[in-house]
């Protein structure tokens, strides 16, 4: 049965029938007629991405605005990917913080290329970046770690991120023992396994969605020496 506002009663699914499903294929927003051109764009994509950002966070107020989707391949070409959360950004490339042995660390460790996804769906628009990263120096990481609350300083050390566990219990178990260990106010030495990476963009495109599927994308190119060229792509 279909409704009104495109949501659909399937009863192929084992869930509760009095539930309606929302069928995503009736879902259909009309994307914003207000352009981006060529002439309304900043001279680095950084300070592109710091306009486009201050509004996601300011005017549009979206939740989490940092939040993006880091996509890794490991040495066979094996692509991952999953959220994080950017802490900062300027001229030299976007920096996120996490553990240098998870997955995505040792993906990073094979083939340095990754792609960055900002997914600012209430806004009709999305930031797409593809770099290099580099971890970033011990001391940043350090300047950053001290700015983490006590309880996720904690964290960083009880979790062995992306590998398997045998249960919940043994998580809360090893981060009851550092809380014992270090107890709120007393310093937590910065985790030898945890810190930064810095993405050095080589291509920005800044999409913003318009009326009939007609988007804009433009696509910020760096040159070799330190120049970007802007280039404009189908939608
Ligand atoms: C909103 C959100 C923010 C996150 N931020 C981070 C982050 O900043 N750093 C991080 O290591 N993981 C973060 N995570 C968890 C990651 O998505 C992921 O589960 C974890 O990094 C392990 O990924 P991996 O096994 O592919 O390396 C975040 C998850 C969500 C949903």
């Amino acid at each position: 049965m279909r409704q009104d506002d495109g949501v659909t009663d399937r009863d192929d699914l084992p869930l509760d029938p009095a539930e309606p499903v929302p069928d995503p294929a009736a879902m259909r927003k009309h994307y914003r007629a207000e352009g981006l051109a060529e002439t309304d764009l900043a001279a680095t994509p950084v300070g592109q991405f710091a306009r486009w950002f201050r509004q996601a966070a300011t005017e549009a107020r979206l939740f989490e605005p940092n939040a993006m989707v880091v996509s890794t391949a490991d040495a066979e070409g094996r692509p991952a990917s999953r959220t994080v959360l950017l802490k900062q950004f300027d001229e030299r490339g976007f920096v996120f913080y996490t553990n240098y042995d998870s997955r995505k660390a040792r993906d990073l460790a094979a083939n340095p290329y990754v792609s960055l996804l900002f997914p600012w769906h209430p806004m009709g628009r999305q930031v797409l970046v593809s770099g290099v990263a580099r971890r970033t120096g011990r001391d940043e990481t350090a300047a950053y770690f001290r700015t983490r609350p006590h309880g996720s300083q904690l964290g960083a050390w009880a979790s062995a991120q992306s590998s398997v566990i045998a249960s919940r219990t043994e998580l809360d178990a090893s981060y009851a023992e550092l809380a014992a260990r270090y107890p709120e106010g007393e310093r937590v030495p910065v985790p030898p396994h945890w810190g930064g990476f810095r993405v050095a963009p080589r291509t920005v495109e800044f999409w913003q969605g318009r009326e009939n599927r007609l988007h804009d994308r433009l696509r910020y190119v760096a040159g070799q020496d330190g120049s970007w060229r802007v280039e404009r792509l189908s939608p």
